[in-house]
């Protein structure tokens, strides 16, 4: 049986009898609006933990724009439907507090996200955003005190900054991530993709077709034994995005997985590197990201995207 709970004091009376029992703690951290995504983060939290938490909490904090917080769609009781389908899968509690019981009042002590991981990618155009996150997640963290906690590589920027978070104040969590779910046309799954009209939605598969591309390029280099050039990934990844006209370039970096800094100019195919992309589809920002020489991270990116080719996409 699911059960929702919406205060700290009821939350940690319901996980210390789940504790006297000796039971392990999964947390998935999420703003709701489930799609398969998030679930698939929650099967594999049951599959880790004995009990499973999903927090649901829209965090103010993390927006940076007014209108984006207020667009954010809210469903508390669809989400609920959701995780119930997920049958055998479905978490032992929804976890979802208001905004007050969050922040009672304004946080005097907050976490902040060194620039050199934050400014980056997702942060340069949104400032403050991983502070937020990192606060938001930290206080998750503590009111739940969960064994294990669940991100995806869709967001994969926060899961490096959660990674670093636990490493450097020494959270007692470990942290398991779950590879992108994917819309059978390769489109990453995003609650923001149901903002998107017929033709953005068509537009937003540039963004993984982009990145396909550089996972195409480096495999060949690495089957010729070879190097790859960052500089020849991006005008790949440039030349697939050009053909959606209408979407707008945020970034499109080629990093370094663990600093999230720019890697150097020319290494071995078989290098772990990030390929990210953020763009405005209409008023929508979407992101995307693979891991190249993440075998598994790749082929998932290309199945989705193959089959969107063969449907005349
Ligand atoms: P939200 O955007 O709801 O995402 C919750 C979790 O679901 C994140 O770990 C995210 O990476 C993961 N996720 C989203 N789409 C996914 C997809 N297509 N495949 C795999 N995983 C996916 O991220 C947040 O909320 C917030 O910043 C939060 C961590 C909850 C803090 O407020």
């Amino acid at each position: 049986m699911m059960r929702r709970v919406t205060t700290v004091a009821e939350l940690q009376r319901v996980i210390a009898q789940f504790r006297a029992d000796g039971a392990t703690v999964a947390l998935v951290p999420t703003m709701g609006a489930l799609h398969e995504g998030h679930l698939a983060l929650v099967r594999r939290a049951v599959v880790e933990a004995d009990v499973t938490v999903v927090s649901i909490f829209v965090n103010p904090r993390q927006f940076d724009r007014k209108d984006d917080l207020a667009a954010y769609p809210r469903s508390l009781d669809d989400d609920e439907d959701a995780l119930r389908g997920l049958g055998e899968a479905t978490p032992d509690l929804v976890y979802a507090p208001d905004v007050d019981e969050m922040y009672p009042s304004p946080p005097a002590v907050t976490v902040t996200v060194d620039d050199s991981l934050a400014d980056r990618l997702c942060g340069a155009s949104r400032p403050g955003h991983f502070d937020g996150v990192a606060t938001v997640v930290t206080k998750l963290f503590n009111q739940v005190q969960p064994d294990l906690a669940v991100f995806g590589r869709k967001d994969r920027q926060q899961l490096q900054i959660i990674r670093r978070l636990v490493a450097d104040l020494d959270v007692p969590v470990r942290i398991v991530p779950v590879s992108t779910v994917r819309d059978p046309d390769g489109v990453a799954m995003s609650s923001r993709n149901r903002r998107l009209t017929t033709k953005q939605r068509t537009d937003a598969r540039v963004l993984a077709a982009a990145l396909a591309a550089a996972v195409e390029q480096t495999r060949a280099a690495r089957d010729a034994g070879g190097t790859v050039r960052i500089a020849e990934l991006l005008t790949t990844m440039r030349d697939v995005l050009a053909e959606a006209p209408d979407v707008r370039l945020d970034y499109l970096e080629v990093v370094d997985p663990g600093t999230l800094g720019p890697p150097r100019p020319e290494l071995p195919a078989t290098s772990r590197l990030i390929a990210a992309v953020a763009a405005f589809v209409g008023e929508v920002r979407l992101i995307d990201n693979v891991e190249l020489g993440d075998v598994d991270d790749e082929d998932a990116l290309l199945a989705g995207v193959r089959s969107s080719e063969e449907l005349g996409g």
